[in-house]
């Protein structure tokens, strides 16, 4: 009964504009294992997603360009280093089709902030150039292109609340009764160098009295079933956070100003060196925001929601 014709399943070449918006991830949980062999550490940690976006557009073009405005404009190289530029040029390679769009940045994630920005635009630029090129890519097949950009490109494709483990790559959701949760994200005067801080906290753990590891999520998943944001409050943890501290003690002088705010915990955000703070509702954040401003601690605070969806095309 059905009419020969084109199949609409086929993908098919975008006419462009491509717009795409991309979260930021913060970690409930890092638990940071030994140092492998291949220099990445064995993690297990659960990712949250949460609503602070940068946002890709993409264009067809007869070359590959990138422009961009917001957070980081002048110090985020937009040459062939770019995450953007090695994600739309390996999509590329994957797909068979020549590099060719041009490509706009609208940034809100600050940069080497702990909160996986660069992973956040290369997940964006797999979205939109599988769209402007017509490649009908499955989220899986673009994870295994982004796994070897960044360690949070997988996360940052499916967004939510997830596991990763491995060098953070291997990603898998956590299903849960759907739960808002209410941050306050700190940004902080510059950035911190992951491998930096990584270097630090194995620096740490061969000098004689080194900070107590995690160990595994199963605390953390239970306390966010239990959907009490004291409860999961005090599960929070992050093993990278001694060694962001060490290498920036003031982190210290925001997490206590987050406290005195009547943040129910806080914690650095992944390598640093923004902390985040969790908050009982709207609300309370919008308060612990206004407190961390007025202790003037760091260059922002920001209320944010999570979960958020990943990379999608708005
Ligand atoms: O994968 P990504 O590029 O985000 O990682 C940046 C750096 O952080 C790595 O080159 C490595 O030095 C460090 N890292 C690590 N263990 C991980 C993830 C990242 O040591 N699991």
């Amino acid at each position: 009964t059905e009419a020969w014709g084109p199949d609409d399943d086929e993908p098919r070449p975008h006419h462009g504009p491509v717009k795409v918006r991309v979260p930021a991830k913060i970690n409930l949980h890092l638990g940071v294992g030994p140092l492998r062999p291949d220099g990445y550490h064995e993690l297990n940690t659960v990712y949250h997603a949460i609503s602070l976006f940068d946002e890709l557009t993409a264009r067809r073009g007869d070359t590959l360009t990138l422009t961009m405005e917001g957070e980081g404009t002048g110090e985020l190289e937009l040459d062939e280093s770019n995450l953007i530029i090695r994600a739309a040029r390996a999509l590329a390679a994957r797909g068979r089709v020549p590099a060719y769009a041009r490509l706009h940045l609208r940034k809100s994630i600050p940069l080497a902030g702990g909160l996986a920005g660069g992973s956040a635009d290369a997940a964006a630029t797999l979205i939109a150039c599988d769209m402007l090129w017509g490649l009908g890519m499955s989220r899986d097949d673009l994870a295994e292109v982004g796994a070897e950009l960044g360690s949070d490109v997988p996360f940052l494709l499916h967004g939510g609340t997830a596991l990763g483990t491995g060098h953070g790559e291997a990603v898998s959701p956590i299903l849960a009764r759907p739960t808002t949760w209410h941050w306050v994200v700190a940004i902080a005067d510059g950035g911190l160098s992951t491998p930096a801080v990584y270097r630090e906290l194995d620096r740490l753990r061969a000098a004689s009295s080194p900070p107590e590891p995690l160990g595994g999520p199963d605390e953390l998943m239970a306390a966010m079933r239990q959907r009490d944001p004291k409860v999961l409050g005090a599960a929070l943890g992050n093993d990278l956070q001694p060694a962001a501290l060490a290498l920036r003690p003031q982190l210290a002088d925001v997490l206590n100003a987050g406290q005195e705010a009547g943040a129910i915990a806080g914690l650095v955000s992944g390598s640093g060196p923004t902390c985040v703070f969790l908050a009982a509702d709207a609300n309370h954040a919008q308060r612990v925001a206004a407190g961390l401003t007025e202790a003037g601690v760091c260059r922002a605070a920001v209320t944010a929601r999570g979960p958020q969806p990943g990379a999608r095309v708005i």
